[in-house]
């Protein structure tokens, strides 16, 4: 039976929505055929990573804000049902546009299991505290990437004047008198999480905030810029120091465009380089993928990009074409790094290239300590992987075999589809709520790009 794409659901935000992405997880699948030439052009959605947080911000003004090119994934709508719960009230997602008034919301504790269904609403903390001088937000547990710890968050949170104690399992969080301190925090490390929740709660600290060692990801900077639209002066994002003056009143925004989702759109021209393209992606820019884009042409792909501003750029890839038998790609090694480096969320992606290069890569995880999992499913594909701490040893195969595989988080299910796109044969997805979190219309976009893929209900 054909199952009905994610996106086409009746938006509902209640707790039904667990049982229903619960549901997608047992009972769907995606079925890929091999061996197709993809090309032709495809739309990037707003970047999920960037989203997520500028609803979570939204909290921090007593009104509507509304935001635009907002991605139509499972975790916009985990992340809606977080916001309701504290209060506040989310409109239907329409044409990539949604509204939340924040004017209802509370201080009330955000519980394990939303907590647990997606990670990044400890994006609240911030805002919370910045609003009511408290907050009580489940302890996130570790997950199949990483132990993913928040100590970074709560260390420099400590440095505003926030303390915190762990009662039954939850956070709870709280400012002395009701008011931060601007305070000079250094990072050890350029988290992207921590960097956002000091930058929304310093929004209402008294004084200024510096973050050093700040993460510099393009979705910092569209953070920043929705905060500088609600009254917020910011300094600094972008680069590794980051000032935050705090403001006594806080605005509403009346619409604020979610900047392009460079992950996605990395993901698209690696089909186009596995099966030779050309495929050109739209709505991103493409100085975002500045590492992604000299990895494709080390692996001997040709990119060529467009920069009239984002909603004219375009970024198209020319693979080798394999189906032509005579060119493979290059090996190539990657490292993955904070922004500029390589992102890890691609990473499982790139290693599909890797694995039917014409001879051994390494590539490097240093950001998660555990996101190799995805080589033990790309391995029964026919792929050659072994690993070592935190390398990968890829040695090139001619070709990848269609099986039965199952994604283990979002970004190894979007690896699992690229490596069917080139299997021989035909591959089944599992796990595929995965994917829903991230990728609006993954199926429907790859088909239109000339992949055999379809989404089934077993
Ligand atoms: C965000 C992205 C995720 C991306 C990651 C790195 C969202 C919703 N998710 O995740 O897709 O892969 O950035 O680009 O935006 N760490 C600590 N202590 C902390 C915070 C982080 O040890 O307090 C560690 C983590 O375990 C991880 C590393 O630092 O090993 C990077 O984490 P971080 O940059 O914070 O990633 P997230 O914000 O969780």
């Amino acid at each position: 039976m054909m199952g009905v794409p994610f996106e086409a659901r009746p938006f509902a935000i209640n707790w039904h929505f667990l049982r229903q992405t619960k549901e997608v997880m047992d009972k769907e699948v995606i079925k890929v055929r091999g061996g197709n030439r993809l090309c032709g052009k495809v739309h990037i959605s707003g970047a999920k990573n960037s989203v997520l947080k500028l609803m979570a911000a939204s909290i921090l003004a007593d009104g509507t804000s509304t935001i635009t090119n907002v991605p139509n994934i499972s975790d916009v709508h985990m992340m809606a049902e977080v916001l309701e719960h504290l209060g506040a009230h989310v409109s239907p997602l329409q044409n990539g546009r949604l509204s939340i008034d924040a004017s209802k919301v509370e201080p009330k504790e955000t519980p394990y299991d939303l907590v647990n269904k997606l990670r990044a609403s400890i994006a609240v903390l911030g805002p919370l505290l910045a609003r009511f001088g408290e907050a009580t937000v489940s302890m996130p547990g570790g997950c199949l990437i990483g132990s993913r710890s928040i100590n970074m968050h709560l260390d420099g949170l400590a440095s505003l004047g926030v303390t915190n104690e762990l009662v039954r399992g939850n956070i709870v969080a709280r400012t002395k008198l009701g008011t931060l301190n601007g305070a000079n925090v250094r990072l050890p490390f350029a988290s992207v999480g921590a960097t956002e929740n000091l930058m929304l709660a310093a929004t209402r600290a008294q004084g200024i905030t510096t973050i050093e060692n700040a993460a510099r990801e393009p979705e910092i900077v569209d953070l920043a810029n929705f905060l500088i639209q609600m009254g917020v002066n910011i300094v600094g994002a972008g680069s590794p120091t980051i000032c935050v003056y705090g403001a006594e009143c806080i605005l509403p925004v009346q619409e604020y465009k979610t900047v392009g989702d460079r992950i996605e759109a990395g993901t698209y021209l690696v089909a186009g380089a596995l099966t030779g393209g050309p495929i050109t992606v739209t709505g991103v820019c493409p100085q975002h993928l500045l590492m992604p884009l000299r990895k494709l042409r080390e692996f001997g792909c040709h990119c060529e990009c467009s920069d009239d501003g984002v909603d004219n750029s375009s970024i198209t890839i020319r693979g080798i074409d394999l189906k032509e038998g005579s060119t493979r790609l290059k090996p190539t090694d990657i490292q993955t790094l904070p922004y500029p480096g390589f992102p890890t969320d691609l990473q499982p992606q790139f290693m599909v290239l890797a694995a039917i290069a014409n001879g051994s890569s390494v590539i490097t995880e240093n950001v998660f300590e555990n996101r190799f999992m995805f080589a033990n499913e790309l391995n029964r594909m026919g792929a050659e992987i072994s690993i070592e701490g935190h390398h990968a040893l890829i040695k090139g195969v001619r070709n990848l075999s269609g099986a039965p595989v199952e994604a283990s988080d979002l970004r190894a299910g979007a690896g699992l589809l690229l490596a069917g796109l080139v299997a021989e044969g035909t591959s089944i997805v599992n796990k595929i709520g995965h994917i829903d979190r991230g990728y609006e219309q993954i199926v429907d976009r790859l088909a239109a790009l000339g992949a055999d893929i379809e989404r089934l209900t077993l």
